[in-house]
């Protein structure tokens, strides 16, 4: 069984109460803290900057996966590496040269990745497949918490899945591919059957009571 990775959307957790979120969400099961950022100018919300990203910092050890809906991206993937982001994805129809933003967040240190909206082709990989940690397919239009989640984004993780395994066969490494947007427990068995090891899940959890008991029943359905 490939390993399973669940990332919490801090986006649907309450502002108010960040740190403790984060570290109860954490302590629930979680693996990863998903951090969305948008700037109101490649989507149609504003949400959190790179001063929230360190203010959270001394809250968990858990990697904090950077997901940027932002346009430029470079000078924001630099902040959010000095913020203490572990990962750090972008959009690439935002970046005017890809390979530059890739090599910028990995000197940072950080691990890097491209994002998929449902309309974005995969062609962007074609040359960088040496230079990500990770792909992130969206199974929403990127903006917003608690969307429907687009069945077609399942064929586009087929053949994300079909690539980074060809990939690594001959080259060795390890590249995952998460899915964001509309993860739920009664959809997460199918996205993982698709080939997605890594779930970002915002309103799925944090507008549940019970962390633990969410996450419990996502790993379950992942276990049958
Ligand atoms: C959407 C964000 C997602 C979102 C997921 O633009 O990138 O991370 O918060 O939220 P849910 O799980 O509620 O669809
Ligand atoms: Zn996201």
């Amino acid at each position: 069984m490939p390993n399973f990775r669940i990332a919490p959307s801090l986006l649907s957790a309450d502002f108010a109460r960040l740190g403790e979120e984060v570290k109860n969400v954490i302590a629930a099961g979680a693996d990863i803290i998903h951090f969305d950022v948008m700037d109101n100018h490649y989507v149609p919300n504003l949400t959190m900057g790179p001063m929230l990203c360190e203010a959270i910092r001394p809250h968990t050890t858990a990697p904090i996966d950077v997901h940027l809906m932002v346009k430029p991206v470079d000078a924001l993937a630099a902040s959010f590496a000095k913020a203490g982001a572990d990962i750090i994805t972008f959009h690439p129809d935002a970046s005017d040269h890809v390979d530059r933003t890739l090599a910028l967040i990995k000197d940072a240190g950080c691990k890097a990745g491209l994002v998929f909206n449902p309309a974005t082709p995969l062609h962007y990989l074609d040359h960088v497949m040496d230079k990500i940690d990770m792909v992130l397919i969206m199974s929403v239009n990127p903006g917003f918490g608690g969307q429907k989640f687009i069945p077609e984004a399942l064929n586009k993780i087929r053949m994300v899945r079909q690539r980074i395994d060809e990939y690594t066969a001959q080259y060795g490494g390890e590249i995952w591919l998460e899915v964001d947007g509309g993860v739920k427990v009664d959809n997460i068995a199918q996205i993982a059957e698709a080939g997605a090891d890594t779930f970002v899940a915002g309103s799925a959890i944090f507008n549940t009571p019970d962390y633990a008991a969410t996450i419990a029943a996502m790993r379950a359905e992942l276990a049958k």
